[in-house]
């Protein structure tokens, strides 16, 4: 998987954005919506920070955007302090021109009973809306992505899936220990990312460099989730220096 290694998040994350803002402007130009999949979690955070930068200063407009985020809790309110919609509102939505409807995060408050046909309503609209043309990623310690934990297939779609301990655990501070940490999530699914025309992911920090070393350098395995990246054909891996110690 090709990998660019830069000092820092800071760095790394205003190249992400520039790539980004050069899709959306050549979008733009061509009359076309531009179809972004999106990530929550903290490592995007810088990313989101410099796209809202660059709307601000530099005249860069979301009117065009249309967007899918990979996840969210379920069972999850909007409103709720964890949410992903709450996340996504508030590191970019509300500071982007994007318009209101043009948005889209699996939704937490779906009844039970309801939720396999709301995936696969969800996988509708991004195939109505042409594909993603663009994924960002971020990856988990046992190497999820999206929540498509250890175990998760190739061909796996958009579906409920049972968050694994370690991501619990990852979790568990935001949410005031580990009892009230949810147990699921809804999460777009392996072929869901891997249809995406255009995949990054990004890693910080020595805490991703054993699973970073293993999705880029170890065999393609469904007990390391992002290493089915291996086989897309339009990868990057952005990292910093600490997340690429484990490369060899
Ligand atoms: C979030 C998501 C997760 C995170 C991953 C890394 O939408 O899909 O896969 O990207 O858990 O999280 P951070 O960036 O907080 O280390």
């Amino acid at each position: 998987i090709p990998t660019h290694i830069y000092s820092d998040a800071k760095a790394a994350s205003r190249a992400v954005a520039r790539e980004i803002a050069a899709l959306i402007r050549q979008k733009q130009s061509e009359g076309l919506p531009c179809i972004l999949g999106l990530a929550t979690g903290s490592s995007p955070k810088t990313v989101y920070a410099e796209l809202v930068r660059m709307h601000r200063e530099e005249g860069l407009s979301f009117q065009n955007v249309v967007s899918f985020n990979l996840d969210e809790y379920y069972p999850m309110e909007p409103d709720s302090l964890q949410s992903y919609w709450r996340f996504m509102k508030e590191q970019l939505f509300d500071h982007v021109d994007i318009p209101a409807g043009n948005y889209h995060i699996p939704d937490g408050t779906v009844a039970y009973d309801k939720v396999a046909e709301f995936c696969r309503h969800y996988e509708d609209m991004i195939e109505a809306a042409g594909g993603l043309d663009f994924q960002l990623l971020g990856i988990g310690g046992n190497g999820h992505i999206g929540f498509n934990e250890p175990g998760s297939l190739s061909n796996s779609r958009t579906r409920l899936m049972m968050l694994d301990h370690s991501t619990r655990a990852a979790a568990s501070m935001d949410f005031g220990g580990l009892p009230r940490t949810p147990r699921k999530a809804i999460t777009m699914g392996v072929a869901s990312i891997l249809n995406a025309k255009r995949v990054v992911l990004l890693a910080w920090g020595e805490r991703k460099a054993p699973v970073i070393s293993s999705a880029v350098e170890g065999t393609v395995t469904e007990h390391n989730p992002a290493s089915y990246l291996q086989t897309h054909p339009n990868t990057l891996f952005v990292i910093d220096g600490a997340a690429a110690s484990g490369l060899t």
